[in-house]
């Protein structure tokens, strides 16, 4: 491995380089054409301030061109060779640029490198993750509308509690799917801002066009003080990963009920066979395999919260605990990439069978209805509650189609608003367009 710090005298061995990079190197990767981007904006600027020239920029950009377009097509592979990907950046500039290649690592230090890298891909993931997870909200909608109005029980505590339907279980899952997009939008927001130019974490004396670079790689404002941005790492990707964690929660709360309902003995919904495995000795099975790896995902979203909280109980300044938080943030980001991307052709495809729905809507779930309406005729509610209480075999004569008709608080069946949701879908989709 070649290292950039490498400076005479005693380096550690391979077997203790290989410890101290890990899985870095590969997690960089994902970091690498975000890294190049820096690079470029930060060479920029150096020349901006008299550090490098022009001619040095322009072999520096057509280097740094070929080494993306390299890595693009898998004719640069960033591994083991090189202690980071970092590192990869400058020894390939060196070698395709020559001697300017060892001229742009001045004014900054890996810390604010991996940091400029890490904002830029989480802004960029938070965008993507916050469109994936609106695009789960309009598959919602859309199953809401089809099915507005046919009946499904709604459950408490898994009993039956009052009758509902297809078109409220379906908007819960779109509304709460944009608020995660909102969060996940606000997320990518607060994570604009630049941190290069603070180099170890106490600034140089140079006088960087931090400004420049950041407006150069589209950031809203600057980060300021350079020990703030060392202590802000850690902080920045448990900010972006409560954001997917939200959009999480509700993919294993729709694989959850998926579960259920898709269960024999309820047999509401059906599953798309695309979305359905065999068993190796079963030959009766279908397996709903796919619901349940995306119920399972949340928790590598909840797991790397831990890992990441846990790396940062450290002082003030950077240390290599850090380097501990990364591995743990791209594989959830990544990981929840895959699985909201797979949530909205689920949901599309899945099928409902109405006429058993209907029927698990037994009497008892009309009790609530009752209750109510004896309190619009002017009995005081506790009283009614008892009444209705008494005498349940009563119920037997009404309709779920009646009940979830009457319905008519603001959100409820009668009255989904499903426009509504929609209006605040389109325009988070508008505003992340831009
Ligand atoms: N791989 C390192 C990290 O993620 C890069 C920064 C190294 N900085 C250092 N001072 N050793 O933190």
């Amino acid at each position: 491995m070649s290292l950039l710090w490498a400076k005479g005298g005693g380096a550690p061995d391979s077997a203790i380089q290989a410890f101290c990079a890990g899985e870095d190197v590969l997690v960089d990767r994902h970091l690498f054409t975000f890294d190049i981007d820096a690079t470029r904006a930060h060479a920029h600027g150096l020349s901006r301030i008299g550090v490098l020239t022009a001619d040095d920029v322009t072999s520096l950009d057509a280097a740094l061109d070929a080494l993306r377009a390299d890595f693009e097509s898998g004719a640069f592979v960033l591994d083991a060779r090189f202690e980071d990907g970092h590192s990869a950046i400058e020894a390939e500039l060196v070698r395709r640029a020559g001697e300017v290649g060892r001229r742009v690592h001045a004014g900054r230090s890996r810390n604010d490198q991996v940091q400029v890298a890490l904002r830029l891909y989480g802004r960029a993931r938070a965008k993507e993750l916050a469109m994936a997870t609106l695009d789960c909200a309009s598959a919602c909608l859309g199953r809401a509308r089809g099915d507005a109005d046919a009946p499904l029980v709604g459950y408490t505590h898994l009993q039956r509690a009052v009758p509902s339907t297809v078109g409220l279980w379906m908007a819960a899952f779109a509304e709460g799917f944009v608020e995660d997009a909102e969060h996940l939008a606000l997320t990518a927001r607060w994570l604009d801002r630049s941190p290069l130019g603070t180099a170890a974490g106490f600034g140089v004396n140079l006088p960087l066009d931090r400004q420049g670079v950041a407006d150069e790689l589209g950031f809203a404002a600057l980060q300021l003080n350079p020990m703030n941005v060392q202590s802000s790492r850690g902080k920045l990707e448990l900010g972006l990963l409560a954001a997917v964690r939200s959009s999480m929660l509700d993919v294993r709360r729709l694989a959850w009920d998926l579960s259920l309902f898709t269960m024999e003995e309820l047999a509401f919904v059906g599953l798309p066979d695309a979305f359905t495995t065999g068993s190796s000795i079963m030959p009766n099975k279908r397996n709903p395999d796919v619901v349940e790896l995306l119920r399972a995902s949340a928790a590598r979203v909840l797991g790397a919260e831990a890992e990441i909280a846990a790396c940062l109980s450290l002082p003030s300044g950077y240390h290599r605990d850090l380097q501990g938080t990364k591995e743990p943030f791209v594989r959830a980001v990544e990981h929840a990439r895959a699985a909201i991307a797979l949530v909205p052709r689920l949901v599309a495809e899945l099928t409902f069978d109405k006429e058993r729905m209907r029927a698990a809507i037994s009497p008892g779930t009309y009790a609530t209805d009752r209750a109510v309406e004896l309190v619009r005729d002017g009995a005081p509610f506790r009283d009614a509650y008892r009444q209705v209480a008494g005498e349940l075999a009563s119920l037997g004569a009404r309709t779920p189609e009646d009940s979830v008709r009457a319905r008519v608080s603001p959100g409820a069946c009668a009255d989904l608003r499903l426009d509504e949701i929609a209006v605040r879908a389109d325009r988070l989709r508008a505003e992340l367009s831009t």
